[in-house]
């Protein structure tokens, strides 16, 4: 039979205290990108080298959804005690539906990329416009009183009009295969465009005389569709500045902009700067996206 003294019980449970405590400050923090599909996504190899840079032990996964679930697993996730989520294609309107604090960004674009949980808030963001805005700028892409075209009307289209308009280009027009999707994004946005003093249009169909723009940004999802064109090639001219939101693929447009000797850019860019925005709205700290070129 074992006797314990109050003294020994005492300094057991200061033990397991001790423990505990030392294990709550190695207690690492848990972020992941959300999506449908979502193998393809860079965004754990982003957030792990921008974490590398400050020295900062961080988790961060790659988290299927399968539809018709979003919000049941969010929730869960946010009791798994995830700290933040990215959210991309395509649940970023239901990450904005699900959220019960929004940037005025996120009001907007009724798009949310970038939740973080804090107690019960679900807070959401949207930095896909400025990651755009970032590497535009990065790459000398004047925007002030210069003409842009924007091809599509979709989430993504719409999700980097705040901070196109910003910008205060002179033009800021758009096209889209359905022309009444476009329509109501231009009404959508025609009073921050107004308060801007950017010239927002849409344009009812392409011809050689009205595709001449500074810049013509493609915001379509065609790039995935085989074969498939947002823009004839026949109205691409080399003075102009071709820039395709997709990744990870050569598109039509980008093949049709470089065939015609143009400036061509791809989406690699964007999706840096705006997991760039991400982390800053986590953790406070602004990575130096250079670096992480390199690495992708
Ligand atoms: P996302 O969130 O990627 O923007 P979306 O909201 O489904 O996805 O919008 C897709 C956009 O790409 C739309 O502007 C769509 O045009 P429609 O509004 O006419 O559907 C455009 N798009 C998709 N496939 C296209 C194609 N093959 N050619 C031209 N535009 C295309």
């Amino acid at each position: 039979m074992h006797y314990y003294s109050a003294f020994s019980i005492i300094n057991a449970l200061i033990s397991v205290q001790l423990y505990n405590s030392l294990n709550m400050n190695k207690i690492i923090k848990k972020y992941a990108v959300v999506g449908h599909p979502i193998e393809h996504s860079k965004s754990p190899l982003i957030h792990q080298s921008f974490a590398d840079e400050f020295g900062m032990q961080l988790i961060y996964e790659r988290i299927d959804i399968p539809f018709g679930t979003f919000s049941k697993e969010i929730i869960s996730l946010k009791k798994e005690g995830y700290l933040g989520l990215n959210v991309t294609l395509p649940y970023k309107k239901d990450a904005f539906n699900i959220c019960n604090q929004l940037s005025d960004k996120s009001k907007l674009t009724q798009s949310v990329n970038t939740i973080s949980f804090n107690g019960e808030m679900l807070i959401g963001n949207s930095t896909d416009g400025i990651g755009l805005v970032k590497d535009l700028i990065a790459k000398k892409v004047k925007l002030k009183d210069r003409t842009i075209l924007l091809l599509g009307a979709g989430g993504a289209a719409n999700g980097v009009m705040y901070d196109l308009i910003a910008q205060k280009p002179k033009k800021l027009h758009i096209f889209n295969r359905t022309y009444d999707k476009a329509k109501l994004m231009q009404k959508n946005w025609e009073i921050l465009a107004k308060n801007n003093n950017v010239n927002i249009a849409v344009l009812e169909y392409l011809s050689i005389d009205n595709t001449n723009y500074d810049l013509v940004i493609n915001a379509t999802s065609s790039g995935l569709v085989e074969g498939a064109m947002p823009m004839a090639s026949k109205y691409f001219i080399p003075e102009t500045i071709y820039y395709d939101m997709t990744y990870g693929v050569e598109t039509p447009f980008m093949k049709a902009s470089k065939a015609k000797g143009a400036k061509t850019f791809d989406g690699t860019g964007m999706l840096i700067e705006q997991a760039a925005e991400s982390f800053f709205i986590w953790h406070k700290l602004k990575p130096n996206t250079t670096n992480t070129f390199k690495i992708l």
